[in-house]
């Protein structure tokens, strides 16, 4: 495992323990060398998020045709106090965390059902910046908050999140991240996120629901272009991380829905054949004219696909908060016999 060191600043409440040595780039050396060499090339998505790629995401969630972030907070306005009253949480555990938008809707009405003394905050994500941003942003605002990031993998390092007291806890992930895994890593993650709840904890869940499949590809195609520029920036990032020599503007941005799998498909196709050489793990890889390597999976869901894969983690459905198109679903669920 990559060193963990804990990084202590001036402001007593905020604690920040990095578990990514340098970013991400070990795993994604591994990564690359497993996913580049396959015969369909493949490459995860948690590797999109180096500062560009997070200000890229930021910039996605304010695009028209991405309807997911708007919906969903509007959907967390609706619901946050309803949500705060049932899980009593004093504790918010966000995976994934990226910008502060969403918790700041459910710290607002956790401090409104109990106060803000004792609120704890726990963002989780690979990015650096993006914990250490929210932290000072949070800790100005909330007073009586703490905040405990981790900079680590929600995949890998869901054991060193620290330990709760007793107050009750609420662990979220939201943006639909849990979309961007297939389906039995995410029956994974699920069963781990379980393992993280107490008898008194509960789990939040963004997931973006299935609908007509023109609405959902024009999230992912859009007008302006920033979303072939995020799926590129997975380029620019093996590039500057392990030395390649990819030139990103041969590919080419590709997104589809695939109605068998429920799922979106981003790919990048490369618009001739060509090679690249990845000078740190002395690897050449060549590609086909017209080769098209996957960079990410987004699932859509329905109710009842979700409960399944609840039920498979060993957690039940409690309240299942959604728009009036049924557009996105926020779910909060808890142990199974809890
Ligand atoms: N929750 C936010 C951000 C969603 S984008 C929202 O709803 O708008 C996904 C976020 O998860 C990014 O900030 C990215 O850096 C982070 N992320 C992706 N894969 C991750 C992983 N395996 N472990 C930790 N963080 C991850
Ligand atoms: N979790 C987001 C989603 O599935 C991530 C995302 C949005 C994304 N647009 C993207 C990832 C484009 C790669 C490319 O909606």
């Amino acid at each position: 495992m990559s060193a963990l060191h804990a990084v202590t600043g001036d402001d007593p409440a905020i604690r920040i323990d990095v578990h990514l040595a340098q970013g991400t780039e070990r795993r994604l050396a591994e990564d690359v060398l497993d996913g580049l060499t396959r015969p369909f090339k493949e490459i995860p998505p948690k590797h999109f998020y180096d500062s560009r790629g997070s200000e890229l995401f930021d910039a996605i969630c304010e695009l028209p045709e991405y309807y997911p972030t708007r919906t969903e907070t509007a959907i967390l306005d609706a619901s946050a106090d309803a949500i705060a009253a049932v899980t009593g949480a004093r504790e918010l555990v966000e995976l994934g965390s990226g910008s502060t938008a969403k918790a700041r809707r459910l710290l607002d009405a956790m401090g409104s059902a109990n106060g803000t003394e004792d609120l704890r905050y726990v963002p989780v994500d690979v990015s650096e910046r993006v914990v250490r941003e929210a932290a000072s942003e949070l800790v100005d605002d909330y007073p009586g908050l703490t905040v405990h990031g981790v900079v680590g993998d929600f995949e890998r390092h869901l054991p060193q999140i620290p330990a709760s007291d007793d107050a009750p806890r609420l662990v979220a992930l939201l943006g639909g991240t849990i979309g961007n895994f297939t389906p039995g890593s995410r029956r994974r993650l699920l069963r781990d996120i379980a393992g993280l709840l107490g008898p008194q904890d509960h789990f939040l869940l963004g997931t973006d629901l299935v609908k007509d499949p023109e609405v959902i590809e024009a999230a992912y195609n859009d007008s302006a272009g920033i979303t072939a520029e995020f799926n590129r920036n997975v380029l620019h990032v093996m590039n500057r991380e392990l030395g390649a020599d990819f030139d990103p503007a041969a590919f080419e941005h590709v997104a589809f829905f695939d109605r068998e799998h429920e799922w979106i498909e981003m790919r990048l196709r490369a618009r001739e054949a060509m090679r690249v050489h990845v000078a740190d793990l002395h690897l050449d890889i060549g590609f086909e004219a017209r080769e098209e390597m996957r960079t990410e999976v987004s699932a859509k869901f329905t109710r009842q696909r979700l409960e399944r894969d609840f039920a498979v983690a060993g957690l039940e459905l409690r309240d299942w908060h959604t728009d009036r198109d049924e557009a996105f679903a926020v779910s909060l669920a808890g142990r199974r016999g809890a």
